[in-house]
């Protein structure tokens, strides 16, 4: 049974003169212990999932449909005070600027203590520094990293004082958003190896959010691949590294991989224009239509349904079944 199961959501931004579709219906689940990697290029929608599903997004965002059940309960519909009770404890995120979301001018102990307080009023100072320090710990930190600012801190460290954050309360899902970006390859590969040992010793479910194919490959279970707000493909890493389908997807891996299976007419996908499709209200084709080399007038006028083609691997794409 899932954890989580995100049904068909769909979300708009308003701009002072324009409508972005960030998503558009978007499904999926994730179950018990599960690491589920989210991949696609920026712009594709992928932090903006994440918000959707902590409910924090910016205010000229609006859902305009859909519903995301965790426990028997729809996230979207909770009110805000029900909410607070399940982010951070059940549900929590590693954002992905770790800059931005740390204070500058604080100690990270007591950034730490303030969280964790307001998640747990009743909480001795004591007892409160002790799970702190166990979680940084944890999460391959001293615990004197307590009395240090953001700023002693390199870009590994500070990014594991998030992951740490986002295990103060024990949450069930945590939501990674590019946990790695911006770091050098080494330390992103010992945070990627460290967070997978972590999930291995708590046990907790996963979704980790990359534009980096490496990145998802490396660390998931399942790979769900976004374009232009919508799901293209699903399926199991393995399955999706060795057959990757979508023409959207293999263009990723060519570019990024530098495999050399995938054909040249498939590789013209990059060179095309980037042609994304701001309001699907005026188009009612395939996501991709814009940039695909295989487009036919049927892709123009019908956008193909995330079908099954072999076993736990579904694609989004007339060439298939
Ligand atoms: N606050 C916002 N206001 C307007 N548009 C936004 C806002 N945040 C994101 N967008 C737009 O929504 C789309 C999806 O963005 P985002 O979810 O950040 O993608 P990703 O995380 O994959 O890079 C993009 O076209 C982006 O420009
Ligand atoms: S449905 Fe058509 S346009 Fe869309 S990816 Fe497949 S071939 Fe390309
Ligand atoms: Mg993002």
């Amino acid at each position: 049974m899932s954890l989580l199961e995100v049904c068909k959501v769909s979300v708009e931004y308003k701009t002072w003169n324009s409508k972005i579709e960030a998503l558009n219906d978007v499904s999926f689940s994730l179950s018990h212990n599960e690491i589920l990697g989210i991949l696609g290029e920026s712009g594709s929608g992928k932090s903006t999932l994440a918000l959707t599903i902590m409910k924090a997004l910016p205010k000229n965002a609006k859902v305009r449909n859909g519903k995301i059940i965790y426990k028997d309960k729809d996230l979207l519909n909770l009110s805000e005070s029900m909410l607070n009770s399940i982010r951070w404890k059940e549900i929590s995120i590693v954002p992905q600027n770790s800059m931005n979301s740390l204070s500058p001018v604080h100690k990270i102990g007591d950034q730490l203590y303030d969280i964790l307080k307001l998640h747990n009023p009743s909480i001795e100072k004591k007892e409160a520094l002790e799970i702190i320090k166990e979680k940084l710990t944890i999460s391959n930190l001293g615990e004197n990293i307590v009395d240090k600012y953001p700023h002693q801190l390199s870009g590994g460290m500070r990014q594991r004082v998030l992951i740490a954050t986002s295990l103060l309360c024990e949450p069930k899902i945590i939501l990674a958003d590019e946990p790695t970006t911006g770091l050098d390859v080494v330390t992103q590969y010992q945070i990627l190896k460290e967070l997978k040992e972590l999930q291995d010793k708590i046990k907790f479910s996963m979704i980790i959010i990359s534009h980096d194919i490496s990145v998802i490959v490396n660390i998931s279970q399942r790979v769900l691949v976004m374009y232009n707000g919508q799901v293209v493909e699903e399926g199991k890493t393995q399955s999706i590294l060795e057959e990757p389908m979508h023409p959207y997807t293999k263009a990723l891996f060519e570019v990024q991989l530098m495999v050399g299976r995938i054909k040249k007419e498939d590789l013209k996908i990059v060179e095309k224009q980037d042609n994304k499709i701001q309001n699907f209200e005026n188009f009612s084709g395939c996501v991709f239509y814009f940039r695909c080399p295989f487009a036919t007038q049927r892709c123009k006028n019908e956008n193909p349904r995330l079908t099954k083609v072999k076993n736990e691997h579904s694609v989004a794409c007339f060439l298939y079944g």
